[in-house]
């Protein structure tokens, strides 16, 4: 639920003298960076590890963070200072908001900015895993040229299945279109008028296994919550055309690694792309596979998405602790 005008908890006010404590432990862009090193005092700490994260919490009032952290309701009985979490991102599978919202710490994310970035580099991804371009690069800096491995597959005239038909997934759906594929969609449930307007775009709402049955590649856009868990597991996976491609965009924990490495291995799929890993910042066997094609959670990162997030990051994080409405208030 959004709750956009209510004041924070225990307000901090703005008063005279006062120098609100910003921790970031996340990169944003360095534009916003500067601007808070102007306003707050800010510590900056990348990715800490739980007990580094438990000991600077303690003094914050703000923490800004995306995917790199788990805010669990252990580090959160560290942070009694705490009065707002700023994710920079779309995602909240990785902070407890029951334990958020019981020590009245208000959380917003930055919903729309990353959209553009993430539907085009879907796109990105997916043209280099079907025309083995990042195999072909890995291949020529060892001066090997081994063309006839590197036969791809044209998008053009195939089926592209959306699963998860927000804002990413809906711009993924133009991309398509804009490349002469057919694109199912799938979503839990859908308003009427929703409905008449994927119709309308030529986008064809199918349930999740006839998309699984009919796509040649299979795009997640969903949030990782308990319904989207290991949503792509060995059954799923068994499903899929022998020849079809996976590109998961979305959270590692929406799919079954170890399956996905299975089907990957055994041919009963043709190949992955993926951004987002289960644990980051770890080893993955995946890793290792001619046809996986990885990235470092990258979908957001292009200059004008962080841009648009460090310019929310500022105004809200300023309105909020002024005692202000805060955009898109999750809790
Ligand atoms: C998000 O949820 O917005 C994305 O995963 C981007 C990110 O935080 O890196």
């Amino acid at each position: 639920m959004r709750q956009d005008a209510q004041p924070i908890a225990g307000e901090l006010g703005s008063s005279a003298g006062v120098r609100h404590r910003l921790l970031v432990v996340d990169p944003i862009h360095e534009t916003a960076l500067r601007h808070f090193r102007e306003m707050y005092d800010v510590v900056v700490h990348m990715q800490p590890s739980p007990e580094a994260l438990r000991r600077l919490i303690c003094e914050a009032n703000v923490l800004i963070m995306r995917s790199g952290v788990t805010i669990d309701a252990d580090i959160l009985a560290a942070a009694t200072s705490l009065k707002i979490i700023a994710r920079a991102g779309s995602g909240v599978d990785n902070i407890d908001l029951e334990a958020a919202r019981n020590r009245g710490i208000a959380i917003f994310n930055v919903p729309d900015a990353g959209t553009v970035s993430v539907a085009e580099f879907t796109f990105g991804m997916l043209i280099c895993l079907v025309r083995k371009i990042a195999l072909a690069d890995r291949q020529m800096h060892r001066n090997l040229w081994k063309k006839t491995e590197l036969l791809g597959m044209e998008l053009s005239g195939k089926t592209i299945a959306v699963v998860g038909y927000g804002r990413i997934g809906a711009r993924v759906a133009t991309i398509a279109q804009g490349f002469a594929m057919h694109v199912l969609a799938v979503v839990e449930r859908t308003a009427p008028e929703r409905r008449i307007e994927m119709e309308r775009r030529g986008v064809a709402l199918v349930d999740f296994r006839e998309a699984l049955e009919r796509a040649d590649v299979i795009s997640l856009h969903v949030p990782l919550t308990e319904r989207t868990r290991n949503l792509i597991g060995t059954t799923e996976l068994q499903a899929m055309k022998r020849g079809a491609f996976l590109v998961n965009m979305a959270r590692g924990g929406v799919v079954d690694e170890a399956a996905l490495h299975r089907a990957l291995t055994s041919g009963e799929i043709a190949g992955a792309a993926i951004d987002v890993f289960r644990v980051e910042r770890q080893y993955s066997a995946l890793m290792e596979l001619d046809n996986v094609i990885a990235t470092p959670h990258i979908g957001a990162m292009t200059d004008a998405t962080q841009k648009k997030i460090g310019v929310q990051l500022l105004e809200n994080i300023a309105a909020g602790l002024a005692g202000g409405s805060i955009a898109n208030r999750i809790i």
